[in-house]
């Protein structure tokens, strides 16, 4: 029998394959993975696919690949990007557009040092702990007004969940508010090409969307900088035209990584952390009467329904995970939502328990990579749980049991109908 210590990442089994392509491609595994991740939990918390790819699913083990260096973001060559374009069913031309794209994917998210050091250095100054504390109060006001219009049966994800984040990256990075429900489709399309397996539709579908993004941010920049205001469009154009910085190519991709990691996700949280809660009267009724609660709340709401679970790094030379040998090149995926859901870190990890004290959960990943927003996010998430529990009275679930949105790697809620009462 395997045990913890002799975990064998090289252990093969079709039936592994069988579990996770229902985890990754099936509309049953990406509505509720949960079920799968635990049974691979116990059966194989580590493995290797039949297509070559490991699969971590401990804490601890993605916790490691995420903060080794060893790992990092695929610098595919040319020809292993036109074999995976082939893959999907592109055309010659299409492989031609697509290559062209992935040049042009110059953010700091696809990159690794030197340049991940540099792009993320010029940014991070505006999403610190410190920095992001003095935006609550503003924050506080935004979401009261959108609560202003709310009475009776509301969908939380169109009046609330996607417009509030979107409002706030908008308003920092300057993109102007009218811009916000052309940016949602493109967002939605675009972060489809962070799926582990996709369509040929959704893979051109995703990179129309790209395209479209990048010259609508272009038009901006290019007023941006006839006119510059107080924004972070405006400081990376600075810092672009003064200095070497930063190439146009790499500011564009800044700003447009940006504006969609600022929304997508947040809404998610606000989305899955709210049905969570409401689908669990005691833990609502808990943080209801306990305001200091609120901030281990949103942790457990993070660890309980992660609105990203899938995260993945390539052996960038010779490596080893647990001391048994990676070649150079191999792809690992570390499935965030499994490991914070593994019984050995978390204990009871599918009872929501919004006072657990474990840690962390590996929602945001770990390492160099570590989440920019994340304390963004959870002031987000922390300002909106308190004020939709103080200003309502009642809230209720309409539905139990609410459509997902079809994807893995970004999980989220189609529309999440409540009653509300003040
Ligand atoms: C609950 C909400 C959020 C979750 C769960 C989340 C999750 C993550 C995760 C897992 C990563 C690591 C990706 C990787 O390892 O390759 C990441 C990176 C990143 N996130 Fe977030 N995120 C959230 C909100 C935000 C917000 C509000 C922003 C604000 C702009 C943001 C900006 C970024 C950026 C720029 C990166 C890339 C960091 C780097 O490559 O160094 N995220 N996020």
């Amino acid at each position: 029998m395997t045990t913890e210590q002799t975990l064998d990442i090289n252990h093969q089994d079709p039936k592994l394959d069988e579990l996770l392509f229902k985890l990754i491609n099936s509309p049953e595994g990406r509505s509720n993975p949960y079920p799968i991740y635990n049974e691979l939990l116990h059966i194989a918390p580590v493995f290797k696919s039949t297509m070559g790819s490991y699969v971590l699913l401990k804490y601890d083990d993605c916790q490691k690949v995420l903060r080794d260096n060893r790992f990092g973001k695929a610098e595919n060559t040319p020809e292993e990007r036109k074999q995976r374009a082939e893959l999907i069913g592109l055309t010659q031309q299409e492989i031609d557009e697509a290559s062209q794209f992935f040049e042009s994917r110059g953010s700091m998210l696809f990159v690794n040092p030197p340049d991940h050091t540099r792009l993320r250095s010029l940014v991070s100054r505006a999403f610190t702990p410190k920095t992001v504390d003095r935006m609550r109060d503003h924050v506080k006001t935004m979401t009261d007004d959108l609560l202003d219009n709310l009475d009776g049966e509301v969908d939380i994800m169109e009046q609330l969940a996607w417009v509030l984040p979107a409002t706030v990256i908008s308003e920092l990075i300057g993109v102007p508010f009218d811009q916000r429900e052309i940016f949602r489709p493109l967002v939605r399309s675009a972060t489809m090409l962070l799926e582990p397996v996709l369509s040929r539709d959704d893979f051109l579908a995703g990179l129309n969307a790209s395209k479209t993004m990048t010259e609508i941010l272009t038009q901006l920049l290019d007023e941006r900088r006839k006119n510059p205001r107080d924004d972070l469009m405006s400081s990376l154009i600075e810092v672009k035209d003064g200095s070497d910085r930063l190439s146009e190519r790499e500011l564009i991709a800044t700003c447009q990584l940006l504006y969609a990691a600022g929304f997508e996700t947040t809404t998610n949280l606000i989305g899955n952390g709210l049905f969570a809660l409401l689908s669990h009267p005691d833990q609502l009724e808990l943080l209801k009467s306990n305001p200091e609660l609120t901030v281990g709340a949103v942790e457990e709401l993070l660890r309980y329904d992660s609105p990203v679970q899938f995260d993945g790094r390539t052996a960038l030379l010779d490596a080893d995970i647990n001391g048994q040998q990676v070649d150079q090149g191999a792809m690992v995926f570390t499935i965030l939502g499994a490991a914070n859901h593994d019984f050995r870190h978390f204990h009871n990890p599918e009872v929501l328990d919004i006072t657990r004290d474990e840690g962390p959960p590996l929602s945001f990943a770990s390492g160099i990579h570590y989440c920019l927003g994340n304390s963004l996010a959870r002031m987000e998430g922390q300002v909106v749980l308190r004020r939709l529990l103080d200003t309502f009275n009642v809230i209720e679930l309409i539905d139990q049991n609410p459509e997902r949105r079809n994807s893995i790697t970004l999980r989220g809620i189609k529309q999440l109908r409540v009653n509300l009462k003040r």
